[in-house]
Parts: structure tokens; sequence; C-alpha cells
């Protein structure tokens, strides 16, 4: 099973590293391509991080790679999709496409220029927006490890505490691990804290 993340953000920000950080990991490198990157990239334009932990990335569209994708084996992700995506769907498609963009609230529909643009067969994780590690790590759930979307403990719009009195909400569905805590990629917990230039007391 491969996952592609078609790169639709103008730059590498802290939050798309932290990202696609997290996706390497739980994936693996060599089940990860980023393609679509602008022509004009080069290595030194890819952050380090990234290349530490064997990112593969190309310029070529996502239809290009590996000599040229059957298209009908390819599924993208998509929040509008009329399908949701279920375990048997590992055997229909050999790659999944993500858009690698970051969330927005609310929802503008930018997977539907990668829609538009190949016609894959698209599938749903139900009708809530997730960021694009959880959608991975869902799809990962239900494809790899063959665990129906219904059975996975899921938690919408979390909200973070910075103190007795602040908070902010997530505007996204979040996967919850064994201990009932939202998987976010390593890091992020303190680049919203910076962000929002607060203190984080618990979640
Ligand atoms: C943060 S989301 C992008 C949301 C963005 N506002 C949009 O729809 O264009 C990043 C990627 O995760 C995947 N994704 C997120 N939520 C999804 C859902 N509920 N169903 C299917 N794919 C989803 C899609 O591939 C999407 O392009």
């Amino acid at each position: 099973m491969k996952y592609i993340i078609e790169h639709m953000e103008p730059e590498f920000s802290e939050w798309v590293v932290l990202e696609y950080t997290q996706i390497i990991k739980d994936v693996g490198k060599e089940n990860l391509v980023l393609t679509s990157l602008p022509a004009n990239t080069t290595e030194k334009d890819i952050p380090q991080q990234l290349l530490d932990l064997g990112l593969q990335w190309t310029t070529q569209e996502c239809i290009q790679i590996d000599n040229g994708l059957d298209h009908s084996r390819v599924c993208l992700l998509d929040p509008a999709a009329e399908t949701d995506l279920v375990p048997n769907d590992q055997q229909k498609f050999d790659y999944f496409v993500f858009g690698g963009i970051l969330g927005s609230h609310p929802r503008i529909d930018r997977t539907g220029l990668l829609r538009d643009k190949y016609g894959f067969s698209g599938r749903r994780l139900g009708e809530l927006q997730m960021t694009t590690d959880t959608a991975v790590r869902t799809t990962q759930r239900i494809v790899d490890k063959q665990v129906k979307f219904e059975d996975i403990k899921f938690i919408d719009y979390p909200e973070i505490k910075f103190n007795r009195y602040e908070s902010t909400e997530m505007p996204f569905r979040y996967i919850l691990d064994d201990t009932n805590t939202p998987i976010l990629p390593k890091g992020m917990l303190k680049l919203i804290e910076n962000d929002c230039d607060k203190g984080i007391d618990d979640f």
C-alpha cells in the first residue's frame, strides 16, 4: 500500500513539517511519496528533518510516479466523496492520494482541485475534516489494519486549555489513543502553544 501526498502548500511551514514527519514515522519512508513539488525544487529546499527521515519526494505529479500509475488502482481521499472508505478497498486500490493541504475553518474545498485534475475514485473518511496526518492514519487503520471506520475512536473539535480561563478549539476530527488522548504529531501542541503565545495546562 502506498501513500501519496500531493503537496499543495506554498512552503514547508512548521505545521506541515510536523505533519509530514509524523506520517513518515506512521507509514514508513518506503510507503510514502511527496509529489507535485514545484518544478525548480532541489534537495536544499526540503527541510533537513524530512530528508533525515528518508522522505521520498518528486516534482512529478502523483499519476507519473512508479513509471505511471494505473488510474483505476488509485484512490483520492476526498471529504466530498459520496462513498466512505472500507477495509475491502484494500483489494481495489494500491495507492491512496491525500491533499498536502492545511485545514481551514470553515472548510475550503481545495481537495476539489485534485478531484477535477485526476478523476480518481474518491473515498470519504466520515463527514468531518481531518488534518492530513489524521486522514493518513485513519486510512492506514482501515486498509492496512482492516479496522472499520465505526470501530475507530475519534474526538471531534477537541479543546486545548491554556489556563483556567482560556482555551482554543481545534476544528478537526482526531483519533484517540489508548489513554483517550487525541493523536497529534509530536511537537504540535508546543507549536500551537507558541502560535497562541500561551501556556498549555492540559488538553
Ligand atoms: C486538512 S485536509 C484538507 C481540507 C481542505 N479544507 C479541503 O477539503 O480541501 C487535508 C487532506 O486530508 C484528507 N482528508 C481530510 N479529511 C478527510 C475526510 N473527512 N475524508 C476524506 N479525506 C479527508 C484529504 O485528502 C484532504 O485533501
